[in-house]
């Protein structure tokens, strides 16, 4: 017989009492019968106390983000009259069957036929010029007025505002959030300011912009930085 005298000697060292030579086991029953022990101190409280300092610390912050996210508008609270101001109309990404999703690949659209046929008016009815882009967290497109074309967008993606001028709302615009799980389509007329603000804390918003001509920013057919507090 072979002797294996040092995992005998490890296996002792950590638990005399051990007869299964087992020493991960052992030293899993010594940490919990000392922490047992160390609780019934009376210099545990300290300890404990910081724990639950700890706990209510931990709540609080979760708290504090829900209310952070709820102080934006979001869909649920965007009304059909929001959207209708905004002249927008969004649908729901993974619902399926919907308007924009046929069958089980994702959704699939044409912003054009959608805008028309949901009485979104005002955009383009044809692209002279496409504009496909991104908009990271935090930032922002638009925040201008184009005189010369009628424009129609497609946002998804992410969180994001879409604010378009208009002076039937006392502010002078409408504004709405597109949620992450959904796709908007909005259209804004020639001579209507409007922006696009990524509010999401993680995802990229992804656009289309199909304006009915090519704009000369050579010329001052444009309004940049319309509203100042983008
Ligand atoms: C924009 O739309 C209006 C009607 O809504 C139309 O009269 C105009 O020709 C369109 N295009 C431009 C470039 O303004
Ligand atoms: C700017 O360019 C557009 C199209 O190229 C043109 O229709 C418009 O009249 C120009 N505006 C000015 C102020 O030159």
């Amino acid at each position: 017989m072979m002797a294996n005298p040092r995992r005998n000697s490890y296996a002792i060292s950590i638990n005399q009492s051990s007869s299964d030579n087992n020493p991960f086991q052992a030293q899993t029953l010594t940490t919990l019968s000392s922490l047992k022990f160390f609780l019934k101190k009376p210099h545990a409280f300290p300890f404990l106390l910081s724990i639950f300092l700890l706990l209510t610390w931990v709540s609080l912050r979760l708290q504090h983000s829900a209310h952070f996210s709820s102080s934006f508008p979001h869909q649920k609270w965007n009304t059909p009259e929001d959207d209708r101001n905004a002249n927008l109309v969004r649908f729901a990404s993974s619902a399926y069957p919907s308007r924009i999703t046929k069958d089980k690949r994702g959704w699939l659209l044409n912003p054009l036929a959608v805008a028309h046929d949901t009485g979104i008016s005002g955009g383009a009815v044809a692209c002279a010029s496409v504009h496909l882009g991104e908009i990271r967290p935090g930032a922002v497109r638009g925040n201008h007025r184009h005189y010369v074309c009628n424009e129609t967008f497609l946002i998804w993606g992410a969180k994001t505002i879409f604010r378009l001028e208009n002076n039937m709302i006392d502010k002078g615009y409408a504004e709405v959030i597109v949620g992450a799980d959904e796709v908007a389509v909005a259209a804004s007329p020639s001579g209507t300011a409007h922006a696009l603000v990524n509010v999401d804390p993680v995802r990229s918003t992804f656009f289309m912009g199909c304006q009915d001509s090519i704009i000369d920013y050579k010329n001052s057919s444009t309004d940049f930085n319309v509203w100042k507090d983008l």
